[in-house]
């Protein structure tokens, strides 16, 4: 345990130290766990793909922390004085101004929610010749600038892709390789560089304020804008004081406008980083605001509300000053570190150092006997659902697109993700979840692949339906009922 960790972790008389909630339950949700056979129907309903399950179908919802974050008293009541208006609403000046106080830009664009930013910004300066280096891609962020006739290419340290490492910060930028690739590319082609805050698809891993700086050089040096992906903004800055040691003295706010003070713009989505819905984008450079800013009415609505709903700009505001507290922000990290420890001490396999956002599952190990033709990351995703009614995310092939001559393109990690939105979940869920995955470690070999039977061209992981090589879930349940009885 570090200092900082010890604030969030409370030593118990037992010696275990434990990720104590450090806010009360005031609304509740009822949950249900259906009997294993109604989740079988279930998959074979929604094609077995996680997407296209019902709620009413899920014991704990770990698709995602978007839209899903609970919501503290203060926004609900912010919600309530919300200025309906179409235009010059007063939330809207709020909102403005967290955004100034919070990520400190002056000038901000709503947007309904994150893709849309990405879709602005794909709109607003990429096109056929276009080249995006990047940490790595997101897949919206990917979608939108292939549309646009653009290319991505990702600029990692090998560390990234070592699945257990000691790295505090994988999801940081090569710099020699960028400085190559703006070179080899040619300046006119590459309209932005892309950094993603707390990498979504390796693992929810973060990358250091010194590497920011050096990414901020070599745009210097070149004069290429240089974007932040700030969704998972928070959580990064929370990350860099806990391992970088130039700034674990600093407050969350110095580190946050430290990070957004290196970027000429700063997007995001709000469903994750202000726990509310909506996105933005911001800059403190004029001219950039003035390229943008016809965007907004053609594709969100008008410049003060976005597309987003009043009542939730008031919420935003009050999220975004949330992010500042330290309590608040820690939670969904320090429950994640205690779901990948407890279930690395069992001997499954997991991305580490834990992460931001949700605990994530290495299914290229886990389900080392299915070949990535056969989508391990999907298969796990069908198969823990079936045995616990929990429902996480492929985060592998499935959520890759295939390359312009229509071939598979397999991802580098076949991940399965469990989102850990903040302050959502108890702790004996949580043991819920280590207990089930333990038992379904236990019967790996049961498990096995999956095949598309319907494949939409543009981000097939939501729409795709999927079956089962064999009938390996009905042997599946019959081992759970054989082990757990009449238990749900
Ligand atoms: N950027 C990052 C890093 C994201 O994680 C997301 C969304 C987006 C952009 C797009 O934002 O959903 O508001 O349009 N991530 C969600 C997820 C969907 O489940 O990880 P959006």
């Amino acid at each position: 345990m570090t200092p900082s960790d010890q604030k969030q972790f409370v030593k118990f008389y037992s010696g275990e130290d434990i990720p104590l909630e450090l806010h009360k339950v005031r609304i509740v949700q009822k949950l249900n766990l259906v009997p294993i056979e109604r989740r079988l129907e279930a998959l074979k309903e929604g094609g077995f793909n996680t997407f296209q399950l019902s709620t009413k179908d899920v014991f704990l919802d770990m698709l995602t922390d978007s839209g899903t974050n609970a919501m503290s008293d203060q926004q609900l009541a912010a919600m309530m004085q919300a200025d309906d208006a179409y235009a010059g609403s007063q939330s809207f000046y709020r909102l403005k101004k967290a955004v100034n106080d919070v990520l400190g830009k002056s000038y901000y664009l709503p947007v309904h929610q994150g893709r849309a930013a990405e879709n602005i910004l794909a709109t607003a300066y990429v096109n056929k010749t276009s080249l995006i280096p990047m940490n790595y891609h997101f897949t919206t962020a990917m979608a939108h600038i292939t549309q646009n006739g653009g290319r991505i290419v990702e600029l990692l340290y090998p560390e990234a892709y070592v699945i257990n490492s000691s790295h505090p910060f994988k999801g940081n930028m090569n710099i020699e390789e960028l400085e190559e690739c703006i070179i080899r590319t040619g300046t006119e082609h590459i309209p932005f560089i892309r950094m993603e805050a707390s990498t979504n698809l390796i693992g929810g891993q973060p990358f250091s304020v010194q590497n920011f700086r050096d990414v901020r050089a070599i745009a210097d040096k070149y004069g290429i804008r240089l974007v932040l992906d700030a969704s998972l903004l928070g959580e990064n800055a929370y990350l860099v004081k806990q391992r970088e040691e130039a700034f674990k003295d600093k407050t969350m706010a110095e580190i946050l406008l430290t990070m957004t003070g290196l970027a000429d713009i700063v997007y995001f989505s709000a469903r994750k980083l202000s726990s509310s819905r909506g996105g933005g984008i911001c800059t403190n450079d004029e001219s950039i605001y003035k390229e943008l800013e016809a965007l907004v009415p053609l594709y969100e609505g008008f410049l003060t509300y976005g597309g987003i709903s009043i009542r939730e700009v008031e919420a935003m505001a009050v999220g975004l000053y949330e992010t500042l507290d330290e309590t608040m922000i820690s939670q969904s990290p320090s429950f994640i570190k205690y779901l990948v420890n407890e279930c690395m001490k069992k001997g499954i396999p997991m991305i580490t150092p834990p992460g931001v956002l949700g605990a994530h599952v290495d299914a290229m190990s886990f389900c080392a006997h299915i070949p990535q033709t056969e989508y391990p990351a999907g298969a796990l995703a069908s198969a823990f659902f079936l045995i616990s009614g929990i429902r996480g995310m492929e985060r592998g092939s499935i959520s890759n697109q295939r390359d312009e001559e229509g071939n598979e393109t397999y991802a580098d990690m076949e991940l399965l993700r469990l989102a850990v939105p903040r302050r959502v979940f108890t702790l004996s869920q949580i043991k819920y979840v280590i207990d089930r995955l333990a038992w379904l470690f236990d019967h790996r070999d049961m498990i096995g692949g999956l095949k598309f039977v319907y494949e939409p061209t543009v981000l097939r992981f939501f729409m795709g339906k999927l079956a089962p090589v064999s009938d390996w879930p009905e042997k599946l349940m019959a081992k759970f009922r054989e082990d757990f009885g009449e238990s749900l």
